[in-house]
């Protein structure tokens, strides 16, 4: 630990502070934290919390579910510019006009979104959880929004659904082509590939193993196999390359990096619990929507 990490953890003790980390933050920053876990985890622990605060270290939907699900707190994000281009990519009025289009059906909104359009939305899931929610459903038809990626991947997981795709994508994960995936295949035959949902169809095909960040490190630390190519962003490769050495360890493309989640630093942390920062706030109509659609999520777990 450094002058800075020890500094934070003595004031979140203070300021009985909770910091949650995501595993696409560095490594320093996931020091630091109380919990570092998938979106779904991170839901979770946010949901349960008994401090006063919360610092979630991650991208703003993030720390906006955090505050959704436990509005009592205060919630910070310790660098207000961390977005996710994908939320960024649709609107309420886009889930209104296809819930216009197909009256039959219910929305499921990946929690990658605004508060305003989980508050049109029927329910969230997260990419550890999507298979479940969709199938919990008694609709045949759902309208899956913003990912078509992860859409497509539950569609042919449900196929007794007819899913309604719209279409976003991450453009991190989507970058990856079937190109890189076949490389990384022919220059490794006997590893394992491990991908996130949120990556094109014609490189899950690719893929030993699909699932969130973490599966991928729940496979990752089980399996016997010597070589693993992780298909998600670097953080993952680098909480696996300081806890097993000993594997033989890539990432399916090189500069597999989510600009946003690289945003926290330390300085922001201690700012946040220094109560520097602006803490998360949400219009009332937006908070009790988007809690309603959180807390179904939640539920079916
Ligand atoms: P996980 O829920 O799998 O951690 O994914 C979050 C994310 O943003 C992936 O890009
Ligand atoms: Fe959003 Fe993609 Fe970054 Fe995840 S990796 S936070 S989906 S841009």
């Amino acid at each position: 630990m450094n002058e800075l990490q020890e500094k934070i953890i003595k004031l979140k003790k203070e300021r009985n502070a909770l910091i949650l980390a995501h595993y696409y933050q560095t490594l320093p920053v996931q020091d630091i934290a109380d919990a570092v876990g998938d979106s779904f985890a991170l839901a979770k622990l946010a949901q349960k919390a008994k401090n006063d605060t919360l610092v979630l270290c991650g991208v703003r939907f993030m720390a906006e579910s955090a505050k959704i699900l436990n509005p009592e707190k205060t919630v910070y994000l310790p660098s207000g510019e961390a977005g996710c281009p994908m939320a960024d990519m649709i609107k309420p009025e886009d889930v209104l006009a296809l819930r216009k289009k197909y009256p039959e059906a219910a929305v499921v909104c990946y929690v990658n979104s605004s508060a305003a359009v989980k508050a049109v939305s029927d329910i969230c899931c997260t990419s550890s959880s999507a298979e479940k929610v969709v199938r919990s459903l008694p609709n045949r038809q759902i309208i899956f929004v913003p990912d078509r990626n992860l859409g497509s991947f539950v569609s042919k997981c449900v196929p007794e659904k007819e899913v309604i795709l719209f279409n976003g994508c991450c453009p991190i994960h989507d970058g990856i082509s079937a190109k890189d995936a076949k490389a990384v295949r022919d220059a490794t035959p006997e590893a394992k590939i491990l991908v996130h949902p949120e990556c094109r169809p014609e490189v899950l095909e690719f893929a030993d193993f699909i699932g969130s960040t973490a599966g991928i490190l729940d496979y990752a630390r089980k399996t016997d196999a010597k070589e693993l190519v992780i298909g998600t962003e670097q953080g993952v490769f680098d909480i696996l390359s300081r806890e097993l050495p000993e594997k033989g360890l890539r990432t399916i493309k090189n500069n597999f990096v989510c600009s946003d989640m690289k945003k926290t630093k330390l300085e922001d942390v201690l700012a946040c619990l220094e109560g520097k920062k602006l803490p998360i706030v949400l219009p009332e109509d937006e908070l009790s929507g988007a809690r309603r659609s959180l807390e179904r999520m939640v539920e079916i777990g």
